[in-house]
C-alpha cells in the first residue's frame, strides 16, 4: 500500500490479500496432521515438503502460519512461532537459549510455573538462576556472571504487578551479550511492545487476552528470525505446536483484540480506582493508579493496562474472606485471566497474628461486563472485610 494503515486494519488485513477458498471470509482450519508431496521425485528434492512447502502439521499449518503472521505484525517482530499453551512457549525457549552451566537471572515475581520451570526442573541439567526482584537496574547488573545467557522478565508481573525497565534492562544485556525475554501476556502488544524498547523475544500465553474468550490454550515466542529459527527446531523436536483448530480459534480472538483492550483499560481502571477508595483495601496494586510505586515508568512503556490486578486486606479473619467471596454474585473463581468472565482468587498473604487475624491478597480480573455492575457487585461485599 502507498499509504500507512493503523494496527487494527493491518491486523484484519494481513495474510488475507487473497480470497480463501470458495470466497470464505473466514480462513480454513486445515486440520490436517499430513501435507503430501504429488510425487516421490517432488519430496525429495524439496526437503520433505510438497509443492506448497508443507511438511507434517507439527512443522509448519497454514492455520497457525496465519496467526503467526499476524502476532509478528501486532509485536513488530520479524516472525511469531505459536505453541499449544504458553508453558510449552516459555519451556522451549528457555531450552533453546540454555545449556549445562549457563546462568539465568529471572524476575522474582515471575508467574509461578515459569519460576519452577528454571528451579526445579532445569537446574537439573545444570542450569543455574538467579532471581531479583526487578525493580532497579543496578540488581540486573550485580546479577550477571561470566556465564549468564539469560534475562527473563515479566511486567507487569503476576500478583503484585511490579514493572522493570524493559529500555535499561535490554541496553545492559545487549552490553553483555547477554539474550532477553519478557513476558508480555499482561499488556499485549495493543498496550506495550517490549520489542521495540530492546527486548529480544517476547513470549505470550496467548490463552490469555489474546484468545480472549477462555476457550483455548495457546503460547507465542516472537522476535527477530535468527532468534526464532532455533526455537523452530526445539519446538519441532519437543513437539508442543498449537493445533489447527485451536489456532483458528486464536485468529477468531485477534479480530478484536484491540476492542476487548480498550474496554479492558477502562473497567479496570474504574474498579481498581473505586477499590481504592475503600477503607478495606489497605494496598491496591493497579500499574495504572498514580499510588503504584512504578507509575511513571509504567506510563513510559505502556500506552494502557489491561484489567488484572490485585489488592490487600487489613489483618482480618480467615472466615471474613471467605464471606466476602460468598456474596460475590458476578465473579468466578479461577486461576486464568482474560476472557470475558469476572474471576477473584484470594488467599492470606501473611502468618496469623495472636487474634487468628492475617491480611489477604485478592486477585481481580475485570471482565467484559459492566463495570458499575460489578462495582455494585463488591460494594455489595466488601463490608465483610472490615477489620
Ligand atoms: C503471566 C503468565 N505467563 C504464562 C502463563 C502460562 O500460560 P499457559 O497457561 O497458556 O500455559 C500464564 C498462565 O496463567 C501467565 O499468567
Amino acid at each position: 500500500m502507498d499509504y500507512e494503515i493503523s494496527l487494527e486494519t493491518l491486523l484484519q488485513h494481513l495474510g488475507e490479500e487473497e480470497p480463501f477458498p470458495y470466497g470464505s471470509v473466514t480462513p480454513p482450519i486445515v486440520q490436517t496432521s499430513l501435507f503430501t508431496a504429488r510425487t516421490l521425485r517432488e519430496r525429495n528434492t524439496q526437503q520433505g515438503r510438497n509443492e506448497f512447502g508443507y511438511t507434517y502439521t507439527r512443522v509448519d499449518n497454514p492455520t497457525v502460519r496465519l496467526v503467526e503472521q499476524k502476532i509478528a505484525a501486532l509485536e513488530g517482530t520479524e516472525d511469531a512461532l505459536c505453541f499449544g499453551s504458553g508453558m510449552a512457549a516459555i519451556a522451549s525457549a528457555f531450552l533453546t537459549f540454555t545449556e549445562s552451566g549457563a546462568h539465568v537471572i529471572c524476575v522474582a515475581t515471575a508467574y509461578t510455573p515459569t519460576r519452577m520451570l528454571l528451579e526445579s526442573l532445569l537446574v537439573r541439567y545444570g542450569v543455574q538462576v538467579t532471581f531479583v526482584s526487578g525493580e532497579c537496574i543496578e540488581e540486573f547488573a550485580e546479577a550477571i556472571l561470566p556465564n549468564t545467557r539469560l534475562i527473563y522478565l515479566e511486567s507487569p508481573s503476576s500478583l503484585y504487578f511490579r514493572l522493570q525497565d524493559l529500555r535499561a534492562v535490554s541496553q545492559l544485556a545487549r552490553a553483555h551479550g547477554i539474550i532477553t525475554m519478557c513476558d508480555n501476556s499482561w499488556a499485549t502488544p495493543i498496550f506495550q511492545n517490549p520489542h521495540a524498547l530492546g527486548i529480544d523475544i517476547v513470549l505470550h500465553s496467548a490463552s490469555k487476552f489474546l484468545g480472549g474468550h477462555s476457550d483455548l490454550l495457546a503460547g507465542v515466542v516472537a522476535g527477530r528470525k535468527e532468534h526464532l529459527e532455533p526455537v523452530r527446531r526445539t519446538r519441532e523436536l519437543l513437539g508442543g505446536v498449537l493445533d489447527p483448530l485451536a489456532g483458528w480459534l486464536l485468529l477468531r480472538g485477534l479480530r478484536t483484540l484491540s476492542l476487548r483492550m480498550e474496554r479492558a483499560h477502562k473497567s479496570g481502571l474504574k474498579v481498581a480506582e473505586w477499590l481504592a477508595a475503600q477503607p478495606q483495601a489497605a494496598k491496591v496494586h493497579h500499574p495504572g493508579l498514580p499510588t503504584h510505586p512504578q507509575h511513571a515508568l509504567a506510563q513510559a512503556q505502556m500506552r494502557g493496562y489491561s484489567s488484572l490486578f490485585s489488592f490487600e486486606t487489613h489483618p482480618i479473619q480467615e472466615e471474613q474472606a471467605y464471606a466476602f467471596a460468598d456474596r460475590l454474585r458476578l465473579f468466578r473463581f479461577g486461576c486464568s485471566w482474560g476472557g470475558y468472565e469476572s474471576l477473584l482468587l484470594g488467599w492470606a498473604q501473611t502468618e496469623s497474628d495472636a487474634n487468628g487475624k492475617a491480611s489477604w491478597l485478592f486477585r481481580i480480573y475485570v471482565g467484559l461486563e459492566n463495570p458499575d455492575d460489578l462495582i455494585r457487585d463488591l460494594q455489595g461485599a466488601i463490608d465483610a472485610l472490615t477489620p
